[in-house]
């Protein structure tokens, strides 16, 4: 209410006033209220309406003219950017630029490793020059506005999408989420290389059951607020300039038509002004889902619900109109949504050139290339490395480069990259291949991840006969993962299975490299090779940043951002779950330990899986190094504090290995007792520390008291007082490093 009356109040002191939206000099606020007095209701209309690009340019360029075009998504020639723009400003009556939009999801030219494998470098600093990079990219073909972030949470790795995200941790998500914006935007969005963001899928989308897409989630209301909600209030405050709602319902509410969330809390809780967008027809997605009866239904509720521009569903602008007459939409409504649309672009400085330099190429720059290669190695993490098989020493000269991945440009990138051209991409035979004194025997044995056919197994395995060690690469086509592309099996497919296990039997070496849009199911492959390192879809750099970590050139990193089940129906799974009445001891009998004819007694049971135990093959933040490191000599500044205060953490890490390397210490918390159930553990800080060999240092955090609130009872977002734990640790299941204090 207050937001309408402010706007009111700005319309009408700019009534009679002289300011001209053309003139750059003027506020925007100014600006967008000049413009939106003189446009009819039609005009209006076309600025919430977004069109998915078409092969014809006319057709595209008759309904600019007409003024029925706000965005369009899907287009990415420069020279027909620059023809609609130049329509849309001297054709259409009031030359209302128009917003060029994509999915650039981790890159555009140069591609980055998926999000997922971003989020496991936990270096904020790389991910936010990833975006960078990414909208440099983009915005040099004419691209203001890229649907990324994606910042919703998942635990469950049959999710398709779970490629597209940070992982299962609220507050790494938060972090990651912001970096990116971060990068995207830039310091100021009307820098021509700046491209708004967009903070998708609002919300709980990670959550669809079962893993499968587009499906419902269940999310309780105080699991909203503490899991789900963050990352998109984080995003607020980075500068977020579009919300995108998700296709799922929450409680029976589509979130298109969730005003709560893009009200309530969007607008009143989080202050934001940014522009909120539909995802691709999910307005016209609510017949389906059963809350809408027709077209006009589902123009209604969504605008009022707090939806500015709709994707490519056009029931806006088909029914608005009416809706007016019929008094279910208010005026008011539909300017307050123009004005979320208009100020974006003034921002943007499209009004004042929206227009690129065709003859420009800046894709995949050496710094652009170099700064990839320095994230995507990150965000490879070493699972296993007995006997200290890797790095590869000098004596290795013949290696067996085996399985369907290991050159697979396409597939190495991951999902979504409609843009990034494989032949830029380096994949592991090319790398491996460059080296000087090394012998590569290639040997695909598959010729896709889901080749059922065995036959080429015979001759990898005589490849592996004649080398010093085998470098086995499998995992997931790209298509594998992503949107729509849920598996209930999350095992690796095809014979891939067999070509491990065969290569494992020669008894060279083995070490076997993922490339996956998801966590797999790998306690087999895991238990047969001698090292094993996952990366994730790594992107264009994947084959150099691989050659460089076998050798020892780099050290390994990378943590997981996400829980590996040994089972997939452990799934959901994650690190910060709640502890239960009766958690498990870790001494439960499993199923091959169960005597044939025991009696039933639920006496002393407790939560686990007879034939998975409790626990995950990899908890969250797990990742070896070549070296090794120790924490200790924790020390916290106070151990009584108030909730204004801020706990002052200090440890010591110390590199008591070979190599230099980097470790990433991470921050646990426990709240011992709340007026609702807590989590058993929750990330509250990371940081990356680099040290040489032998090297010890100081590591210090800082955390704020404040960020220990929670929903509480009577769902108040508050800290509550009492015993709190605390640990600084390797990763997520590591206690040895313990201390607790309380908070009065
Ligand atoms: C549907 C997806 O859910 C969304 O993430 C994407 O940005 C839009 N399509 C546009 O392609």
């Amino acid at each position: 209410m207050k937001r309408f009356l402010y706007a009111v109040s700005l319309a009408l002191s700019l009534v009679g006033c002289s300011v001209d939206h053309h003139s750059a000099s003027s506020s925007v606020d100014a600006r967008v209220e000049n413009l939106l007095s003189q446009m009819s209701l039609e005009e209006k209309l076309g600025q919430l309406n977004q069109l998915s690009a078409m092969n014809n340019i006319e057709d595209m360029a008759k309904q600019i003219r007409e003024g029925r075009v706000g965005s369009i998504l899907n287009e990415v020639d420069p020279g027909r950017i620059n023809a609609l723009q130049r329509i849309a400003k001297d054709e259409s009556r009031l030359g209302i630029p128009i917003l060029m939009s994509r999915d650039v999801i981790h890159g555009f030219k140069t591609i980055a490793p998926i999000p997922l494998g971003q989020a496991a470098s936990f270096d904020l600093e790389a991910v936010e020059a990833a975006a960078r990079i990414a909208a440099i990219e983009a915005t040099a073909d004419g691209i203001r506005w890229t649907f990324s972030p994606m910042i919703d949470i998942a635990r469950d790795a049959r999710w398709g999408r779970i490629a597209e995200g940070y992982g299962e941790d609220t507050y790494l998500t938060s972090q990651m989420g912001a970096a990116t914006i971060r990068g995207y935007q830039g310091s100021d969005l009307s820098d021509p290389t700046s491209m708004a963001a967009c903070a998708k899928h609002f919300c709980g989308y990670g959550a669809s059951e079962g893993g499968r897409d587009y499906n419902t989630a269940n999310i309780t209301p105080r699991q909203l607020l503490d899991v789900y909600l963050p990352p998109f209030q984080m995003a607020a405050e980075a500068g977020a300039a579009t919300y995108m709602t998700s296709f799922n319902e929450i409680d029976g509410v589509p979130s298109t038509a969730n005003a709560y969330l893009l009200k309530s809390m969007l607008r009143d809780a989080w202050h934001s002004d940014a522009m909120v967008v539909t995802d691709w027809a999910s307005s016209a997605e609510m017949l389906a889902h059963g809350n809408t009866a027709d077209r006009a239904d589902v123009a209604a509720k969504s605008i009022n619900a707090g939806v500015d521009m709709e994707m490519v569903a056009e029931t806006f602008i088909q029914n608005i109109p009416q809706l007016l007459k019929e008094g279910r939409v208010k005026m008011s409504t539909v300017d307050n949504a123009v004005r979320n649309v208009l100020r974006l672009k003034f921002r943007l400085g499209l009004f004042d050139n929206p227009f690129v330099d065709e003859n420009k190429n800046v894709a995949y720059s050496p710094e652009f290339i170099e700064k990839t290669l320095k994230l995507t190695t990150e965000s490879a993490i070493l699972l296993k490395n007995d006997n200290s098989t890797l790095p590869l020493k000098s004596n290795v000269k013949t290696i067996a480069l085996v399985g369907p991945m290991a050159d697979a440009a396409y597939e190495q990138s991951g999902t979504w990259t409609f843009d990034g051209e494989p032949s830029h991409t380096v994949t592991p035979l090319q790398a491996l291949q460059a080296l000087d004194g090394v012998k590569v025997l290639y040997e695909p044995a598959l010729t896709h991840c889901r080749d059922a056919k065995a036959a080429g197994i015979a001759s990898a395995v005589a490849k592996a006969k004649q080398a010093d060690v085998i470098v086995c690469v499998v995992g997931e086509e790209a298509i594998m993962s992503g949107e729509a592309h849920c598996l209930a099996d999350i095992n690796l497919y095809g014979k891939q299975k067999d070509l491990v296990e065969a290569l494992s039997k020669t008894g060279k070496p083995l070490v076997t490299v993922i490339m996956a849009g998801r966590p797999l199911t790998i306690a087999k492959q895991v238990e047969e090779s001698d090292a094993l390192l996952y990366m994730f879809h790594p992107g264009t750099t994947g084959g150099t940043a691989l050659a460089n970590l076998l050798f020892g050139k780099d050290v390994p990193s990378g943590k997981t951002p996400v829980t590996f089940p040994y089972m997939v129906g452990q799934v959901p799974i994650y690190y910060n779950h709640k502890n239960t009445g009766r958690p498990a001891a870790g001494t439960e009998l499993l199923i091959d330990q169960t005597p044939v004819g025991a009696g039933q007694t639920s006496l002393g049971c407790s939560s686990y899986w007879l034939d998975a135990g409790f626990g995950p093959l990899f908890p969250f933040g797990f990742g070896l190094s070549y070296t090794t490191f120790e924490y200790s000599n924790l020390q916290i500044d106070k151990q009584v504090l108030s909730k204004a205060d801020t706990l002052h953490v200090s440890f010591e890490l110390a590199n008591t290995g070979n190599y230099d390397a980097t470790e990433i210490c991470q921050l646990y918390v426990r709240d011992l007792v709340g007026s609702v159930t807590r989590p058993v553990k929750e990330l509250k800080g990371f940081k990356r520390v680099s040290l040489k060999a032998g090297e010890k240092s100081k590591v210090e955090f800082d955390l704020p008291i404040a960020s220990l609130a929670f929903t509480t009872l009577d769902m108040k977002h508050e800290v509550e007082p009492g015993d709190f734990k605390l640990w600084v640790a390797a990763n997520s299941d590591e206690i040895s490093n313990e201390t607790s204090f309380s908070v009065e």
